[in-house]
């Protein structure tokens, strides 16, 4: 019998953005094609240019913002034509991992907005549920997408080996299903993405330092300056990107000139994207061949550079082993993912607590 697909509302509130969505899931782990979704909404507020001037995300300006934005959202999807016909089904926040405070912010709308949409409709059976932001990452790659390529749902997909790179994380993963994986390889310091922020400031860029480290690298040479890519040769799936920012830094220091030089400074941000996402590839590649995976999974806000998702979509090629990673828009944080891992969180029987954990793993 064909299940009534559930209507979800995603809420997420980790970092800088805040984002609400509402998601159509249908679906089970039993299947024999995974669980599809439908994104009917899909609201985001960034925060971008009131953390700008500080170069980073300031977790009480950030709380106080989700504050702000949350209602203003919410009465966006309220007023939406998709509920005059029908109510939302569940709720799906994210718990964790992030910026507590910022988590919070999240968590207690979200039991408000239960509360009161219970009381509203006391014959409704809406459900609650706690979501983990990497897995929102993890799920990504089944949102829909505007690239025909990328919709080869009969790809075998499992063992497959996913790549979560974002601000806070660098993480490869052994996933053998919808339901578990292994955590296999981790950065022992900085995030890539955090490493793209802190190159980006040493190269007077704004914040984020991604997307402007990509715009700058695009005009670049990168194989102008060789900077070290640590730990591409230990035989484990760890990452390290501190020592790299650290070049870049002395590389600056030594070059002061460099930065006065329009030519230069692309130069620099060519040879600083190359040497990390160099290194995330290998190292992917390499886990991709001695667990004998059948798909590459990348994923987190850092999946939105262009030269990553190119050279780890040719390397999987080379290996004959399918590639998947969401359109541009869903890599950053947003609430679609958020719905999606409520989704699966419910399908697979797990209950996070609603309480905001900040160190939350996958
Ligand atoms: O997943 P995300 O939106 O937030 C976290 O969960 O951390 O990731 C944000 C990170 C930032 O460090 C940002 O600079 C980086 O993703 N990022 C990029 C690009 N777009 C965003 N890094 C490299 N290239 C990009 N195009
Ligand atoms: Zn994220």
């Amino acid at each position: 019998m064909q299940m009534k697909p559930t209507l979800i509302l995603g809420i997420e509130t980790s970092c800088d953005e805040t984002g609400l969505a509402l998601v159509e899931a249908a679906g089970t782990l039993r299947g024999a094609q995974p669980p599809q979704f439908t994104v009917i909404q899909n609201l985001i507020a960034s925060q971008i240019p009131i953390h700008a001037p500080f170069g980073g995300v300031v977790p009480n300006l950030a709380k106080r913002e989700h504050l702000k934005n949350l209602p203003i959202l919410w009465e966006q999807i309220r007023t939406s034509p998709a509920l005059r016909k029908r109510m939302i089904d569940m709720i799906a926040v994210t718990v964790g991992p992030g910026l507590e405070p910022a988590l919070w912010t999240g968590i207690t709308f979200a039991q408000q907005l239960h509360k009161q949409l219970r009381a509203e409709n006391p014959k409704s059976n809406i459900a609650l549920v706690g979501a983990n932001h990497l897995e929102g990452h993890l799920y990504s790659f089944l949102l829909p997408s505007k690239n025909a390529k990328s919709k080869n749902k009969n790809a075998k997909l499992f063992p497959a080996i996913a790549l979560i790179v974002s601000g806070g994380h660098t993480t490869l993963l052994r996933v053998a299903s919808f339901s578990s994986w292994k955590r296999i390889g981790e950065t022992r310091d900085d995030a890539v993405g955090e490493a793209f922020d802190k190159v980006a400031r040493i190269l007077n860029l704004p914040y984020p330092g991604g997307p402007e480290i990509q715009k700058l690298a695009v005009v670049g040479n990168g194989d102008a300056i060789a900077f070290p890519q640590p730990m591409r040769d230990h035989k484990n799936y760890d990452f390290s990107f501190s020592g790299l920012k650290t070049s870049v830094l002395y590389y600056v220091r030594d070059n002061p000139s460099a930065l006065r030089n329009a030519r230069q400074k692309a130069d620099i941000a060519a040879s600083f994207e190359k040497a990390a996402t160099d290194v995330l590839v290998h190292k992917t590649l390499r886990a991709t061949q001695a667990y004998g995976a059948r798909a590459i999974l990348l994923s987190g806000g850092v999946a939105a550079n262009q030269s990553l998702r190119n050279k780890l979509s040719d390397g999987a090629k080379n290996l004959g082993v399918a590639f998947f990673v969401a359109d541009q828009g869903y890599n950053t944080d947003n609430a679609v993912m958020i719905a999606t891992a409520g989704y699966f969180a419910h399908l697979r029987k797990k209950k996070f607590k609603l309480v905001a954990n900040g160190g939350l793993e996958i």
